[in-house]
């Protein structure tokens, strides 16, 4: 396709993710040194459809690559899923002249790309950040490197009070569908037990291992992401009746999990796939997300990042839970 872009969209939609900033800077100078211009849009679609918009350039993304949050802010937009919203969308995108859009966050913010891709005729680019690390068609989202390094930094300090009292700790780390923040943090931490969404029915593993726990009197950490069985809260809550021997404590991290200044390994992928977005929209592409693949740059279609859902590969689990408890011979 014949090249006429002259300004590009850029906005950051969904949960906010380490890292968002740095995409921001690479997408506005790579844009720059190909003499576009780019229009930030405020707080995501919803910034779209009340024409929020700022304009970016090389200077004023200066001093953002080591800053968490997103400059741009960010929001879920409930009205950007109707038929209305979506027609508001491409009007306000036609009269800003924004001739290509380039979209910065999770599964909800390529749902929302896809549906817009369907209405109107600009190319359109996505660059996954979440923290859940949970979108086909790439090994990585920006986000998730930080997100667990300061789930481990935490929990590593749980640990210690947990084994000055023979404690017993449930930690609940996001990730409502996907187990990737609970499996790997949980690998980090040394967790005996990670539950994820991926795995069901997993209740009787944890009343086994309290049984034979109650026995050795051990500090312990089992690790739950939050969409399982209503959270560590409930599970504990359930728990605790049936336990009365063990000390049971529950942590949920919460909204700590999204902040932080990103890590190297998020400012280079953030980096990277706002100069591979760039690249596509120079080379004629539209409809792609940028993602890696084996450590490369790969576009995958928006319209497979939202139908397919990347899961945490059960083998993983048996691999971080089999070296978390000690065996009988110990
Ligand atoms: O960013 C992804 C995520 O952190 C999920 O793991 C979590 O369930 C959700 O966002 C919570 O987001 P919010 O509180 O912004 O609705």
């Amino acid at each position: 396709m014949e090249q006429k872009i002259k300004t590009i969209g850029l906005l950051t939609s969904g949960g906010d993710a380490p890292g968002m900033n740095a995409a921001i800077r690479a997408v506005t100078r790579m844009a720059a040194h190909n003499d576009w211009y780019v229009i930030g849009i405020e707080s995501g679609y919803q910034g779209l459809l009340d024409k929020k918009f700022i304009p970016l350039n090389s200077y004023n993304v200066r001093g953002i690559i080591q800053r968490g949050g997103t400059i741009l802010l960010s929001a879920r937009c409930p009205s950007f899923k109707t038929q209305e919203g979506l027609n508001l969308a491409v009007k306000n995108l036609k009269e800003a002249n924004i001739d290509a859009l380039v979209v910065i966050g999770g599964d909800g913010t390529f749902r929302g790309a896809n549906d817009l891709a369907q209405l109107c005729d600009i190319p359109i680019v996505g660059i996954p950040a979440t923290i859940d690390n949970d979108i086909y068609g790439t090994d990585y989202t920006i986000g998730y490197d930080t997100c667990l390094n300061t789930v481990v930094e935490a929990v590593d300090k749980i640990r210690d009070t947990a084994s000055s009292h023979n404690r017993l700790f449930f930690v609940e780390v996001m990730g409502h569908e996907a187990g990737f923040v609970a499996i790997n943090s949980g690998l980090a931490c040394g967790a005996e037990i990670i539950l994820v969404p991926e795995q069901k029915n997993q209740m009787d593993k944890v009343r086994s291992f309290l049984a034979e726990r109650a026995k050795s009197n051990k500090s312990n950490l089992i690790f739950v992401a939050e969409g399982v069985e209503g959270g560590a809260m409930a599970i504990a809550d359930k728990l605790k009746d049936e336990f009365p021997q063990v000390s049971i404590r529950v942590t949920v991290l919460g909204h700590i999990q999204r902040g932080g200044s990103p890590t190297s390994k998020d400012r280079i992928a953030a980096s990277e796939f706002g100069v591979a977005a760039v690249h596509a929209l120079m080379e004629g592409k539209s409809g792609v997300m940028v993602g890696y693949e084996n450590g490369k740059i790969h576009y995958e279609p928006l319209k497979n990042a939202v139908k397919m859902h990347r899961q945490v590969d059960p083998d993983f689990i048996k691999t971080a839970e089999s070296i978390g408890t000690f065996t009988p011979l110990d």
